[in-house]
């Protein structure tokens, strides 16, 4: 059994890419993500960026990033740090767009490219908004229920596709570069990406703001 150890200091981190390129077989890392460093502030920005900056400086990674369900670090990365992307998970989309005001206008400003994970909020705009769906990899709570079934019955009145909609929506700040819906299933990989090219009319997005559904102040595509 592995025992896991959450090491953010710069040797840690060093060793960590040594043994990664091994089992990925490969020489170079495209984007190296700090990855949940939640409850490690003090030692992911003095040990693992520099580690990452080095790397960068090498030509062993392209881009160095961090990757959080949360925006709030991700915000004291982009102003304490040179980052050229973040993975920021949920904290986008369709119900939930908490990074608004202070992450997203900060990276275009920086130039730093948001990959937008948990687009579906880790199953409740995919898989529909019933008892024991999952909202944030947890039980939805009954507000969330609501909301999500808020946003089907606009989308059933405009015949549209809620998981279209959830991938469209959060394409369209201009800080999100790349979404990454997740899935265990295969040939969902492609309706994902065919998703983005469904056709939604404009009054579908109108009435989410009429109704209250998502912020005023969020680009619609
Ligand atoms: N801290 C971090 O850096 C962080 C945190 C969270 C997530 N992420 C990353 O973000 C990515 C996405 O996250 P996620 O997979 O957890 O959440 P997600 O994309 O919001 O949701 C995944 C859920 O949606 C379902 N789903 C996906 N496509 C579907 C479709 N076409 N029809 C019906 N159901 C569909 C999946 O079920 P099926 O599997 O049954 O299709 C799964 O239950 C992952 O690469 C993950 O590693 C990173």
């Amino acid at each position: 059994p592995f025992k896991p150890v959450f090491d953010y200091s710069y040797d840690g981190v060093m060793r960590s890419f040594e043994d990664s390129l091994k089992r990925l077989g490969v020489d170079r890392i495209d984007i190296l993500h700090i990855h949940d460093p939640d409850d490690h502030w003090e030692e992911a920005i003095s040990g693992a960026y520099p580690a990452l900056e080095k790397l960068r400086s090498e030509g062993v990674i392209s881009a160095v990033s961090a990757g959080m369900n949360q925006w709030e670090m991700l915000v004291r990365f982009a102003r304490e740090g040179d980052f050229d992307c973040f993975l920021l998970a949920g904290r986008y989309s369709l119900l939930d767009q908490s990074s608004l005001d202070e992450l997203l206008p900060l990276c275009v400003e920086k130039n730093i490219g948001i990959i937008a994970g948990g687009t579906y909020n880790s199953g409740i705009l995919a898989k529909g908004a019933q008892p024991g769906a999952t909202y944030n990899y947890g039980e939805a709570p009954p507000e969330i229920i609501a909301k999500a079934k808020g946003l089907e019955e606009v989308a059933a009145r405009h015949q549209v596709d809620l998981k279209a909609a959830a991938s469209q929506f959060v394409f369209a700040h201009p800080a999100i570069t790349t979404i990454i819906p997740g899935t265990r299933q295969p040939d969902r990989v492609s309706e994902n990406f065919n998703l983005l090219k469904e056709q939604i009319p404009a009054d579908f997005w109108a009435e989410l703001r009429s109704e209250g559904l998502i912020r005023e102040d969020a680009p619609l595509p």
